[in-house]
């Protein structure tokens, strides 16, 4: 990992300040001064900042359930509340993906970017289900096959989706493209405009019974099967 980054990750720094304390000589591995940024580090390294080592975070992975009117941003410029503050932890966490203010439900948040982002990233295809409410209901057979076969949005044709009724106005729907409202979007497309969405699974992580705003941390297991879904092996 870049000398940079591995300093960020355990949480001594922002990754631009951690650039000013390498530009300062404040960092050395094995006790010699390095001055480049972007030198590949790892634990065997010996990092010390001004003399005093630095351990790497350790890699966290939290399951939140995001009440609506809360923002997936680690940060918003309206100031609303933010879905890294419903998990009190030292950890610098940052939410895998989004979810709309007004949508609810699984939202992940960990400090491992290299999981996040193969999470996230369209090529890996983890499917993502979400449960609608909609108007317009009884949802038609037809509207359900165009959800499943592929519609067109004003940015390009949706992939196969698996969809079903729950109820006339609730539709399960299970995407692994993730573009930006596409479920809304989607159902709208098929006349059936969302009146409220909630995520109820990630890949293989279910939301479960964990309640509306609480949050809990994800066994090494359920990490190993998230990753495991990206294609990663390890
Ligand atoms: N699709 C949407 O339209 N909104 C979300 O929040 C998530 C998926």
């Amino acid at each position: 990992m870049r000398l940079a980054k591995y300093l960020a990750h355990a949480g001594v720094a922002s990754r631009r300040a951690a650039e000013r304390l390498i530009a300062a000589g404040r960092v050395t591995a094995g006790g010699v001064v390095v001055d480049d940024p972007a030198r590949d580090v790892g634990v065997e390294d010996e990092i010390a900042v001004d003399g005093r080592p630095v351990a790497p975070e350790a890699r966290v992975v939290y399951a939140v359930n995001k009440p609506p009117g809360v923002v997936s941003t680690a940060q918003d410029t309206h100031g609303r509340p933010t879905v890294t503050t419903l998990v009190p932890s030292q950890a610098r966490l940052y939410p895998v993906g989004r979810l709309d203010a007004d949508s609810s439900g699984l939202i992940l948040l960990t400090n491992d970017g290299e999981l996040a982002y193969r999470l996230t990233h369209p090529r890996f295809e983890v499917p993502r289900t979400y449960i609608a409410r909609v108007d317009g209901a009884p949802v038609t057979a037809a509207a359900l096959r165009a959800l499943r076969d592929g519609l067109t949005l004003n940015d390009g044709p949706t992939a196969p989706a698996q969809a079903g009724l729950l109820a006339p106005d609730l539709i399960e729907l299970t995407i692994h493209e993730g573009r930006k409202r596409q479920v809304k979007r989607m159902c709208a497309a098929v006349g059936h405009p969302v009146i409220a969405l909630r995520r109820v699974r990630f890949g293989p992580l279910e939301l479960g019974a964990l309640a509306e705003g609480c949050h809990r941390r994800l066994t090494g297991i359920e990490v190993d099967r998230l990753r495991a879904a990206t294609g990663a092996e390890d």
